[in-house]
Parts: C-alpha cells; structure tokens; sequence
C-alpha cells in the first residue's frame, strides 16, 4: 500500500515515523509534499522517504493521501493536488475542518477526519476519527491502522470530534499545567528543580500507566493511596476545596465550545 502526505511538518513527519515504526510499508512507499524543500530534505534524511515539492505529484501515486497542512492551507493544498485527488481516500488532521467542508474541497475523495494529539509525536497519542458517507471498511481499517502506528485509535460519528478535541486534543496542555503545578510544589516545599519536575513527570506517567495497565476506575486507584487521615487524604482535601474536579470539567466543556465556534457550528 502506498501513502501520500500533503504537509511534511511535526504531525507528518511523526506519523510517517509511526507507520514506519510498525512496518506498514516501506519508506518508498510514501511521499511526501510540502512547498519547503528544506523541510523535505530534513524529512528524507531522517526517514528515507521520497519527497516532492508538487502535491499533485505526491496525490497521483498514492491510493491514500493524509491532509496534514494547518487548516487555513487546507483549501490551498487539495487545489494544488488536483486531479492526482480523484477517486482517492483523503484523511484530514486538520483541527476543526468539518467532514462536510472537506467533501466541498475534495468532491471526488472518500474523506476521514482525523483528530490525533500532540503525544502521537513520541508515539503515545489518542486519535479519534469519523468517516464520511461514501468511505468503505478497508478504509476505516487503513485510518486505524495509520492511528494506531502513533498511539490509541477510537471511531466515533462526527459530532463527538468537537468532544474529543476537549478532552484529548487539547488535553496534554491540562496534563503540562498539572507538571508545572506539582514541580512548583515540590519546590515550595525544599525540593531541587530538576528533581521536582522529575518525580512530577515520572508520577502522572506512572498514574497513567498503572489506570491504563489495571483497568480499574481511577476513583478505585485513588482510595487504594488514600489512608484516612493521612497525606494524601490532606492534599486532596485541598484539590476538593479549591474546585480542581470541577474546573478540569469545565475546561473539557469550554475547548468543546471554542471548537464548535471555530469550525463554525
Ligand atoms: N500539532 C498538534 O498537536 C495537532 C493535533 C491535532 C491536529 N493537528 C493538525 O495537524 C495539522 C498539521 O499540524 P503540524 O503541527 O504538523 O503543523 P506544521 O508543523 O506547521 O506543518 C504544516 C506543514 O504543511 C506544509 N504546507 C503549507 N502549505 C502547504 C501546501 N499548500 N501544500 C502542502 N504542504 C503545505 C508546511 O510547509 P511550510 O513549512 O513550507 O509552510 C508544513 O510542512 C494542522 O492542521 C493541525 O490542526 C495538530
């Protein structure tokens, strides 16, 4: 199977890197398209794929073409594909481009939407995506597969992609925030720096990997660490009082809004 990429930038060039990471294909079975022939080469040379400054190019030789341009070039880059689009599967990451606004873009494509996060560049992303009418089974299967080389993958409809955006698109900043949050704690409290921010990044990897391995609900796992009148009870004492559960609520609901707002709903 061969791929085609529009946008050789960070999200393409992590994805291409995932898929060659799980042997989906061969190097020289992707292209890659971007105006920046510098951003080409530093793309070739770190993966050996083949590289193009034409679109068209890129879009004529590949059955599967990912729309990985910010999406204010989106409308540019399927124009400058052209014909090389037709009858081809189309799968957009761009934030907020509605599935209905890629078929007006890319009438003769099966698209899929695509919203991956920030992670998928070390390989540990949740993506979730949603298809369009005219797609098949084989392509849902190659957009899991294209995900799943990156992270965690989930099919939802359409109108959960806002929802997503919310939660795991925007999220790594929330998880950033938390980092800075227990460093600047451990700090105030007589702890080196760099060793806070150690013990704070290895304890929300760790948290995560142990709900993740376990499977139990993290309100299980939370009172499993928590003897009553002990330290951990204290500090969540606090987290309660001063409306953590409740503020990390509302920002998974305010993104959800921004999102609707900017993909015009
Ligand atoms: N980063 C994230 O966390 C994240 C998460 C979810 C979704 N996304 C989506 O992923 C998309 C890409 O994000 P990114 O972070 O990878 O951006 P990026 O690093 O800026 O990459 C964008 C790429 O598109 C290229 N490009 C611009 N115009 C083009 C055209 N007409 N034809 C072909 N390529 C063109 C750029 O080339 P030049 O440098 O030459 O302009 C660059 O290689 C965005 O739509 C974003 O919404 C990103």
């Amino acid at each position: 199977m061969k791929y085609a990429f529009l946008g050789a930038g960070k999200m393409a060039s992590a994805i291409i890197q995932g898929m060659l990471r799980a042997k989906m294909c061969g190097a020289e079975d992707i292209i890659a398209a971007c105006p920046d022939a510098q951003m080409l080469q530093g793309l070739q040379d770190s993966t050996a794929v083949r590289v193009t400054t034409s679109n068209e190019k890129a879009a004529k030789e590949a059955p599967t073409v990912l729309l990985c341009v910010k999406p204010q070039e989106a409308a540019t880059a399927i124009e400058q594909a052209g014909a090389g689009l037709e009858g081809k599967l189309l799968i957009s990451i761009a934030a907020g481009l509605t599935l209905g606004t890629l078929e007006k873009m890319a009438p003769r494509c099966r698209v899929i939407r695509a919203m991956p996060n920030t992670p998928a560049l070390v390989g540990c992303g949740a993506t979730a995506f949603a298809t369009g009418p005219n797609t098949t089974g084989a392509d849902e299967v190659s957009a899991e597969a294209i995900f799943a080389s990156v992270g965690v993958v989930s099919q939802v409809q359409e109108k959960l992609l806002d929802a997503v955006t919310g939660l795991s698109g925007s999220g790594p900043a929330y998880i950033f925030l938390i980092i800075e949050a227990l460093t600047d704690g451990g700090v105030s409290c007589g702890l080196p720096s760099i060793l806070a921010r150690r013990l704070a990044i290895q304890t929300v990897l760790g948290a995560a990997e142990l709900a993740k391995e376990t499977g139990e609900h993290p309100a299980i796992l939370r009172e499993m660490v928590t003897s009553p009148g002990g330290t951990t009870a204290a500090a969540l004492g606090e987290l309660e009082q001063h409306g953590v559960r409740a503020a990390f609520i509302q920002a998974v609901q305010a993104a959800n809004r921004r999102s609707k707002e900017l993909s015009g709903e």
